[in-house]
């Protein structure tokens, strides 16, 4: 099913070009660390980095799902922490889409505890009006109304990650992912 695009592949790439320009800029002569969130990042995270022009380092962490629900339960667990020691670095953290805020809020708060030089957040798409917790994002894609997407890294029940564009989630997309085993509440299904 084609459904809505909401984002080609095109709008990313271009985007994205745009993003490492900054961040090449703002991290020019600092110890950049990007750090990923497993799952949904992965895509977003790989083409990011090919687009900043600069030394960086790349780790991930890996926070609870969703399970196959398409709303935050609001329970945000760790399930793998960074390999790295990012104390006194710049830590860059690179998630798919920032919706509740819940997520971004407890991981940087984990993640400052270690006392990085700095901590910002880049995502790919935000989502507003979804907002439950403040944070600040300081590199952002693209802001979308408060629709569950799915494709370029984002999934439902693990499927969709895969498309090389950002759809609306149509009802019948809905179904044929939660009907497999993938709709099993999984790890690092975020
Ligand atoms: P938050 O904690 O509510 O901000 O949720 C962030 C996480 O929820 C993201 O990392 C996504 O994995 C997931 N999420 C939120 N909205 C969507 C969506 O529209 N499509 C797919 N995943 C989503
Ligand atoms: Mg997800």
């Amino acid at each position: 099913m084609e459904g809505r695009i909401v984002l080609s592949e095109e709008d990313i790439r271009r985007r994205l070009r745009e993003l490492g320009e900054a961040i090449t800029r703002d991290y020019r002569g600092k110890d950049l660390v990007m750090v990923g969130v497993l799952k949904g990042a992965f895509v977003f995270l790989a083409d990011l980095v090919r687009e900043v022009d600069l030394p960086l380092e790349v780790d991930f962490v890996a926070v609870s799902s969703y399970g196959a629900d398409t709303v935050t339960s609001g329970v945000v667990r760790i399930i793998k922490d960074v390999d790295l020691d990012i104390s006194g670095r710049h830590v860059l953290l690179v998630e798919d889409i920032v919706d509740t805020g819940l997520t971004l809020r407890y991981l940087m708060d984990l993640l400052r505890a270690r006392e990085p030089a700095s901590l910002e957040v880049c995502a790919l798409l935000n989502k507003p009006a979804a907002r439950k917790v403040e944070v600040e994002v300081k590199y952002c894609g693209f802001e979308i109304p408060p629709l569950f997407v799915v494709g370029y890294g984002l999934d439902c029940a693990e499927r969709f990650r895969h498309l090389p564009y950002v759809k609306v989630l149509e009802s019948g997309d809905a179904e044929d992912a939660l009907s497999g085993e993938n709709g099993k509440e999984g790890i690092g299904g975020r």
